[in-house]
């Protein structure tokens, strides 16, 4: 096992009601607020009111209509730009991952004196962040547990994970119920998504039986409740295990002592999304069964046994291509049947620009190191890209 340290600062407040502790939680960070969130979603649910009606008290800016993939040229800099003049001392982000991910670039943003992007790009060192406080209205980043966010710059075509420890919410409000009115197809997306970051880290080079054990009981907890919430949305238990499931996926916990992966399905599906704008969980849906068939060979072969048993229910009386095969074919299967659309031409993306993404990727994410666990050339990625058309 690989030597690691592990800290995660946040405190997670989980459960119904649980957003009545804010002016507490908030009042111990500053008086004068970023309310940031984004089109409108928090209006229609209510939530919108209620925190309004909490904030009272306290110095409020608004800052609304963060969209998703979030945006560094309109919502990050007008973000800075209001904190700077308004003098933010705290900023509360209610929404989804892409509200918290922009808020906290303009969190590190607000105390730097120099162009955001620097930091973003990690040109220059985050020295100080601006305390964030989050309320989730979405299941699927892990966001809320982790210390990273992920800007899209439209100009470029850039779409660029930014961690950093001073980006750690100190507090998220996880309330379940508020997920009640996310679209099928937005849940959907955002199990893919947490299923995806246990992907990133179970297909690494030296595994352990605990970090096996938790990933395989996550995967298996998203995929039984997900099915339960597609026909009833406001299954409240079925709801939280979910949450809790995607706020443990992006955290780092299932992969401690182990070997890094590359996340090369998330280096794939940033490019996707950055060319096209489309939603991050259905692109990685759409990646993943060909990235699994194209590195599959005889040293990723035992991981896709174990995943193909463990997970996918497939015996293991089987030969162990077979099984790897079958394994593949069930998570094309799975998120199909959760409606998910499967093809990248479903999601308007044609033949084009496939090769110019191909070598973004490889120019931009180093997916060919030794580190990596299953090492992918531009022609790889253009490989997996083609396939999933
Ligand atoms: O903007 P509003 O009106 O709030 O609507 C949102 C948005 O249209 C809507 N929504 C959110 N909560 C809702 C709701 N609709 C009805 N009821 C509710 N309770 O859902 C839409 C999508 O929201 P978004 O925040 O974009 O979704 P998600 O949480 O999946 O975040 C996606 C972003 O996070 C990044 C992705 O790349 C993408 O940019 N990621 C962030 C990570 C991280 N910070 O660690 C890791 C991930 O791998 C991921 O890359
Ligand atoms: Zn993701």
């Amino acid at each position: 096992m690989r030597n690691f340290e592990y800290h995660t600062p946040t405190r997670l407040i989980f459960g119904k009601g649980v957003v009545e502790k804010l002016p507490e939680v908030l009042g111990a960070l500053g008086n004068k607020v970023l309310f940031a969130y984004g089109g409108g979603s928090i209006r229609k649910n209510g939530l919108y009111a209620r925190v309004t009606e909490l904030l009272k008290g306290f110095d409020v800016t608004e800052l609304s209509g963060i969209e998703p993939n979030p945006k560094y040229s309109t919502s990050v800099l007008d973000g800075v730009r209001l904190c700077k003049e308004k003098g933010i001392e705290v900023i509360l982000a209610v929404g989804g991952g892409s509200v918290l991910d922009c808020s906290k670039a303009i969190a590190a943003g607000a105390l730097y004196d120099g162009e955001p992007w620097d930091l973003i790009t990690y040109k220059v060192p985050t020295k100080a962040a601006l305390p964030v406080v989050d309320i989730m209205t979405m299941a699927a980043t892990g966001s809320e547990y982790d210390s990273g966010g992920v800007i899209s710059r439209t100009e470029t075509n850039d779409k660029v994970g930014y961690m950093d420890p001073h980006l750690f919410p100190v507090a998220s409000f996880i309330d379940p119920t508020y997920t009640f009115t996310v679209p099928n197809r937005q849940t959907a997306a955002g199990v893919a998504d947490a299923m995806n970051h246990i992907y990133e880290q179970y297909f690494n080079a030296e595994p352990n039986d605990l970090a096996d054990g938790m990933m395989e009981a996550a995967l298996k907890s998203l995929m039984k409740n997900v099915k339960i919430v597609l026909e009833a949305p406001g299954n409240y238990d079925a709801r939280a295990e979910i949450f809790l499931n995607c706020s443990l996926a992006c955290n780092g916990i299932y992969s401690l002592g182990e070997a890094d992966s590359g996340w090369p399905m998330h280096a794939i599906e940033h490019a996707l999304s950055a060319y096209y704008d489309i939603t991050h969980g259905i692109g990685l849906a759409i990646i993943t069964p060909r990235w699994m068939s194209h590195v599959l060979n005889e040293q990723t072969l035992g991981r896709f046994v174990r995943y193909g048993v463990n997970v996918m229910g497939i015996s293991p009386e089987l030969p162990r291509h077979t099984i790897a095969k079958q394994s593949i074919e069930a998570t094309y299967r799975f998120f199909e049947s959760i409606g998910i659309p499967m093809h990248l031409a479903e999601v308007g993306i044609d033949e084009s620009r496939l090769r110019e993404m191909a070598h973004h990727v490889a120019v931009n994410e180093g997916l060919d190191g030794k580190w990596v666990y299953a090492p992918l050339t531009e022609a790889d990625i253009l490989t997996i890209l083609k396939n999933s058309l």
